[in-house]
């Protein structure tokens, strides 16, 4: 099927100009509408047509707002007149795989895995873009695997099924300015990866960053929380001695840069790590361990 040349281009030019958005009109989505996203999502592209994905589509604003909460407290989540979950689903995969005596070890495979989130985000890309077109806004929640267990409960999640993104819904009450992305030059190659100048690469990053700063606290009992963590985050790649004077550079400057913040301390090294052990607990709990890759090519039998 296709569309004459004139819509397409402004179907894609409107899809060029999408950006997340965090603050919701009190409207209701019309269920026409909704359906179309979800028909949409539901057929994206999958690995080998395995389809491991469902979705869970939250209308209550109790329920939402404990959403929001669950994902790490983000209350803009529970003002969105439409949630939907993304599941990473290889329960009723397995249930039909043992019905047809089909193997099925998809729930504890590394591969698996990635490709299963590859079909997670594919869809929920779609239902992004279907719901941009239809003039519907909306913002990826990634946090919702940090509280896998918690949701599992809530929604009566069956074994071999684990929450991997949400996808706030709601006509935007106001759209922020947009978020600079990296130069397309820096993105997009052809033919080979170029060497890049670092100089250049940091200017365009500087660029896609400028003017966004995290100030410390003048209070000294949060000034010093956020010192802490910094050094923490830091400690991870230099030495006390770089450390230190990283942070003393900072303090001088009175805030820290948009990557440092990123790094040392939003994406935090350290927690992210303990972050992703407990997901993994979490998702063991939930039947599925993705952690099983072999060398030899021989399984335990
Ligand atoms: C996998 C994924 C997870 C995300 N998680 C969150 C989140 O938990 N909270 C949030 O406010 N935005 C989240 N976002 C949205 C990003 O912050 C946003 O896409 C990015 O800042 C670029 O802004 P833009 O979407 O307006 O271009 C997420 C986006 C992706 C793709």
């Amino acid at each position: 099927m296709s569309i004459d040349r004139k819509t397409a281009l402004e179907a894609v030019h409107h899809m060029q100009d999408r950006q997340s958005v965090r603050n919701f009109a009190d409207k209701p989505i019309p269920q026409e509408d909704l359906d179309e996203i979800l028909r949409a999502a539901t057929a994206a592209a999958t690995a080998g047509n395995l389809q491991p994905v469902t979705i869970i589509v939250e209308k209550d604003p109790e329920r939402s707002r404990r959403l929001g909460e669950l994902c790490t407290n983000q209350p803009f989540i529970g003002k969105a007149p439409v949630n939907l979950l993304f599941l990473l689903d290889w329960h009723k995969l397995s249930v039909y795989a043992a019905a047809r005596k089909a193997p099925f070890n998809c729930h504890d495979s590394w591969m698996h895995f990635v490709t299963g989130l590859e079909d997670v985000m594919c869809a929920a890309q779609s239902a992004e873009t279907a719901a941009h077109m239809l003039g519907i806004g909306s913002c990826f929640i990634g946090t919702a695997m940090h509280s896998g267990a918690e949701i599992a409960e809530m929604y009566d999640l069956p074994p071999r099924t684990y929450p991997m993104v949400l996808l706030t819904l709601g006509y935007p009450k106001d759209l922020p300015a947009k978020r600079r992305k990296l130069e397309q030059d820096y993105m997009v190659f052809e033919g080979k990866y170029p060497r890049l100048d670092p100089d250049d690469l940091c200017r365009a990053y500087d660029t896609k960053y400028e003017g966004i700063q995290l100030p410390f606290p003048t209070r000294p009992e949060p000034r010093q929380a956020m010192v802490e963590k910094i050094r923490r985050g830091l400690l991870t790649t230099y030495s006390p001695e770089e450390t230190e004077q990283i942070i003393r550079d900072a303090l001088e400057r009175g805030y820290i840069t948009e990557v440092q913040r990123r790094f040392a301390y939003h994406y935090h090294a350290v927690d992210n790590y303990n972050k992703g052990g407990h997901i993994l607990e979490m998702m063991q709990e939930q039947d599925m361990f993705p952690t099983r890759i072999l060398r030899d090519g021989k399984i335990d039998l």
